[in-house]
């Protein structure tokens, strides 16, 4: 398993960017200022983008792992490397994500814990409705997990 920071052409990994963020407007308003991790193992399976949020936050903005890789671990892997590099620079690492039955119990497994929640962020802030597991998001969950 290799993980290689990118800095050129970030927008190469659009495809699998937008499966953990379906607009690509919203990805622009992180993607250049973020870092972008790719996990590589015998080809492309994870990317994720991290953002430094201020006062030692940082949140993962974007993961995703090829929709044939999922369930092998590799999500998991990609977390625990973000910790490993995000430690020693920030207290805590944040996500957010829908109330959604296939993304709130990975981050839980992966040790975050719910600590807020925006309401109505995916109907204010998406140009379409969002649907995962048959179910509209509305809210956006908050979880954080000390560094
Ligand atoms: C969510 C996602 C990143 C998880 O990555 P993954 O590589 O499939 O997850 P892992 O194999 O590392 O899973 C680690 C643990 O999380 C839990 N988990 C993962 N997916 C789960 C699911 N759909 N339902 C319940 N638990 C799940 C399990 O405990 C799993 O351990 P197990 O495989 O031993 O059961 C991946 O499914 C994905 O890219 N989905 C589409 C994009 C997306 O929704 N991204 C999140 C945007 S916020």
């Amino acid at each position: 398993m290799e993980f290689r920071t990118i800095s050129d052409s970030k927008r190469a990994f659009l495809p699998l960017l937008l499966l953990g963020d379906e607009q690509e407007a919203m990805i622009n308003r992180y993607l250049d200022r973020g870092t972008l991790w790719a996990l590589y193992d015998g080809g492309l399976r994870a990317v994720c983008v991290v953002t430094e949020e201020g006062a030692g936050d940082f949140e993962i903005k974007n993961l995703a792992v090829a929709p044939e890789s999922q369930r092998q671990g590799y999500g998991r892997a990609m977390v625990e490397h973000v910790v490993r590099r995000c430690r020693g620079w920030g207290k805590r690492l944040l996500v957010g994500t829908g109330d959604s039955p296939l993304t709130l119990p990975f981050y839980e497994a992966c040790g975050f814990r719910e600590c807020g929640r925006i309401e109505g962020f995916f109907v204010e802030n998406y140009d379409h409705p969002i649907y995962e597991a048959g179910r509209r998001l509305t809210d956006m969950v908050l979880l954080d997990m000390e560094l």
